[in-house]
């Protein structure tokens, strides 16, 4: 198209007074109409909105018209004018109409009836194109730059940790390992193992769990930095809470005690949330109406109030009290068992009805690098957990101690060898520090009210399942 008029974004265009000549590009999402003149929803991604096209049947070709079809890309020339019948203050009577890319009606999948969550899942490459993923993807990308800005304002570093590592961070062993080595031909050692020092990095690896550990490197140096990225767990979890490749912030502090770490994270939530409601209204309406009529609600309920920090063990008496009292849970809890969901949602949504932090939890459930109390068997963690998500962080204050970090790395076994530079630093300086990770698609889960984590990230990856 021929033009000197610059293309305006819709969304800039639906604030605009009337009078103008604009130019848009975009996507068809209908059109309707009769003989004389034809009316199309045309959508470019910087809104959930659509600006109507209104085209007079005599000023277009049979031909260009008949080839405006759903998920077509258009540019469209013409005046801005007021609008009566489009939900929007102004639409653009066009006087020039260009098919830039056209779509076939047959074969276009988001034509389809079905447009279930789960058939969306198999066209994750043209499911962005919905009112609904173009939502979660612009909250998704507000709630990245709204991370930055909290950190960036606070004066935190933003340090980049690797993602291919020898460490085992959460002791888990649920990693995808790194290899260049022959599968068919796969180099042994005299006794018979596979022979690491001829791998590409001369030793064995695998994609991060977290890059918490390289993280402390960073906080007992510069003071205070958090890390956003993506992290891989290996874990044969079919969830609607789990991914294998997820992204995770995970900020680190020196001289942060455990008190220091739950006010930062509930500072940070909430600010997130706060965030969302100021900049995303548009989307969240949508969803709200769409899928969730709770969701606003919900997300203006965790500013007002303080989260409940309650302790592991007494959290336990509560759970006990309501077996006692003749709540049915499908897995048995007792003092020194790791929570299900199910427990963590009945403290979160029937007992507390708010967030609450668990703290302070058995020492064996737990990872090695956390602070060990007095008591000899619980240490300093922190789980924040959220209504119908349950745990959305965790952290814990770290054992800064040399000897117990020493005696705590033996006593499970580990290798030190991998570990000497993490030990570092509480040989050299150490000082008390603190951190935690925040699981970026479990936020997403609870800002946007969608069901399945799948749905908050473009491409997810899970168990057997790697497309796009
Ligand atoms: O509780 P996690 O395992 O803690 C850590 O990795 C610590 N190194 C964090 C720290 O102290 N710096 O994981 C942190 C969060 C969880 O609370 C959860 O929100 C998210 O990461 N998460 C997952 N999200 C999606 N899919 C998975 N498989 C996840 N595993 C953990
Ligand atoms: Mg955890």
């Amino acid at each position: 198209m021929e033009t000197t008029v610059k293309r305006t974004k819709i969304k800039a265009l639906l604030a605009m007074a009337p009078g103008a000549q604009v130019l848009v590009k975009g996507w068809v999402r209908t059109k309707r109409g009769n003989k004389q003149v034809k009316f199309i929803a045309l959508n470019d991604g910087s809104t959930i909105n659509n600006v109507q096209i209104v085209a007079e049947a005599e000023q277009f070709s049979e031909e260009l018209l008949k080839n405006v079809t759903t998920g077509a890309s258009l540019a469209v020339r013409g005046l801005l004018v007021p609008s009566i019948g489009s939900g929007q203050a102004v639409e653009i009577k066009a006087e020039e109409i260009e098919v830039l890319g056209e779509c076939d009606p047959m074969r276009y999948p988001l034509q389809k009836k079905d447009t279930t969550m789960e058939y969306l899942r198999t066209i994750a490459h043209l499911r962005p194109r919905t009112n609904t993923f173009g939502a979660v993807l612009r909250i998704r990308h507000a709630m990245a730059f709204a991370i930055h800005k909290f950190f960036n304002d606070k004066g935190f570093v933003y340090l980049h940790t690797p993602l291919i590592t020898e460490s085992d961070a959460e002791g888990a062993g649920d990693m995808f390992q790194v290899t260049t080595l022959d599968l068919k031909n796969i180099p042994l050692d005299k006794k018979g193992n596979v022979d690491f020092s001829r791998d590409f990095f001369g030793k064995k690896t695998s994609l991060t769990v977290s890059g918490q550990l390289e993280g402390e490197l960073g906080a007992t140096a510069v003071g205070e930095i958090y890390t956003f990225g993506p992290t891989f767990r290996a874990e044969n979890s079919n969830t609607p809470r789990h991914l294998a490749e997820f992204w995770m912030i995970e900020p680190e502090m020196a001289f942060y005690d455990i008190q220091d770490n739950m006010d930062l994270a509930e500072e940070f939530v909430k600010y997130l949330v706060q965030y969302a409601l100021d900049n995303c209204m548009d989307d969240l309406q949508f969803l709200n109406s769409k899928y969730d009529e709770g969701l606003i609600d919900r997300l203006r309920s965790v500013l007002g109030i303080e989260f409940e920090r309650v302790t592991y063990t007494r959290a336990v008496e509560i759970l006990e009290a309501a077996v006692a009292g003749g709540h049915k849970f499908e897995f048995p809890v007792h003092w020194g068992t790791d929570f299900q969901s199910e427990h963590e949602r009945y403290l979160v949504e029937k007992f507390f009805n708010k967030p609450v932090i668990l703290t302070d939890f058995p020492k064996d459930i737990k990872a090695f690098y956390m602070k060990q109390n007095e008591d000899g068997r619980t240490v300093r963690g922190m789980d924040v957990l959220f209504p119908k998500i349950g745990e959305i962080i965790g952290g814990s204050e770290r054992e800064a101690s040399l000897e117990k970090l020493e005696q705590r790395i033996s006593e499970l076994g580990m290798s030190r060898k991998n570990l000497e530079w993490y030990i570092d630093t509480r040989r050299f300086g150490t000082v008390p520090h603190s951190g935690f990770g925040l699981g970026f698609e479990r936020l997403l889960l609870f800002v946007t009210g969608m069901q399945n984590i799948r749905d908050v990230i473009p491409f997810p990856r899970t168990p057997k399942n790697a497309e796009f």
